[in-house]
């Protein structure tokens, strides 16, 4: 019989489309699954559902000699040695698409958070402190107009693009290579070399893949060339932003604000970063609806139908194009 196993939680609906594919063995708790308990299952597993949080390595492959494919409930697969993989024959495959709109809206709602103070405002009235409406009080910063500058223009990055233009900002770009013709067409935004987007835009988005080329791709000195007046959002994975640079650079003023996501040594967040009322800070949320949690099971599920059936992967990963 196909085994299946499942190594972190995930939505029922997941889980019903694996049973179509073999016997499903899913780890049904919120702590991490205990390295024993993950060998166990892998020794006669044919193919695993790994979670973001589940670290894909050597050791995983060694404990898995009849695996195929690793499927990845996360678009996203930093966690995956995807060669060791590739080496041992294993397909891996990812969630794409599916949560490109929740994504999106994360990452808008964290640029009106910061440009607007929301978070402040909330600590202030929970804080019990007085407060009255005043002429000068708590002033924002309007986005209309101003240019959001996209690290890493893929379906997330597009998705983003279309709700700044909606609200009114221009939009520009930085990929290595620039968007295929098709995507550039009905995108109507300027591609920019790195260092003149991080000079120019208002707010600067990092919304690209992380591995080797993108770490640590917001250091000290891409922060210094940030105009002090502009705002970091990270919605992709933390270690592309340096945290320590970060929040020095949100201390002294070198930029004027900073929306986290994603954090470097998740769930650790860098402590300089605690106290600041210009860090808007938010526990990896960006996929976080009901809807999509569920669509990225399915994706996954569907991928490991398609490679136990002798088939390609609806999406397996693509190696890293547009940081
Ligand atoms: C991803 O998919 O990579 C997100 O970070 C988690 O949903």
């Amino acid at each position: 019989m196909t085994r299946i196993a499942v190594l972190g939680r995930i939505p029922a609906s997941g889980l019903e489309v694996l049973r179509q594919a073999g016997d499903v063995w899913a780890w049904d708790h919120d702590e991490h699954i205990p390295d024993d308990v993950r060998d166990e299952q892998l020794a006669t597993a044919d193919a695993s559902v790994t979670l973001l949080t589940n670290k894909v390595d050597g050791a995983f492959l060694d404990a898995a000699p009849n695996l195929r494919v690793v499927a990845n409930v996360a678009v996203g697969f930093n966690n995956v040695d995807v060669a060791a993989c590739e080496r041992r024959g294993v397909v891996v495959t990812n969630t794409p698409g599916v949560l490109a709109d929740a994504t999106a809206d994360l990452a808008m709602a964290l640029i009106l958070m910061l440009t607007r103070r929301l978070g402040e405002g909330e600590r202030l009235i929970r804080s019990g402190e007085p407060w009255a409406w005043g002429m000068f009080m708590m002033l924002g910063t309007g986005i209309q107009g101003r240019q959001l500058g996209i690290i890493g223009m893929g379906g997330i990055g597009e998705a983003l693009a279309a709700r700044a233009k909606a609200f009114g900002m221009e939009v520009v770009y930085h990929n290595r290579r620039p968007v295929a013709p098709e995507v550039a067409a009905h995108l109507d935004a300027e591609r920019l070399e790195l260092d003149v987007l991080l000079a120019t835009s208002d707010v600067v988005s990092v919304n690209c893949p992380y591995n080797a080329d993108t770490h640590h791709l917001i250091d000290a000195v891409a922060l210094a060339r940030m105009k002090s007046s502009a705002f970091l959002v990270n919605t992709a994975r933390g270690p592309i932003v340096n945290e320590a640079a970060l929040a020095d650079a949100l201390r002294s003023g070198l930029i004027a604000g900073a929306a986290l996501d994603v954090f470097e040594n998740e769930p650790q967040v860098h402590p300089g970063l605690l106290d600041l009322d210009n860090a808007v800070l938010v526990p990896h949320l960006g996929s976080a609806t009901v809807e999509t949690r569920g669509a990225m099971a399915e994706l996954a599920a569907r991928n490991v139908v398609e490679v136990l059936a002798g088939r390609p992967p609806l999406t397996p990963v693509a190696p890293p194009v547009n940081a």
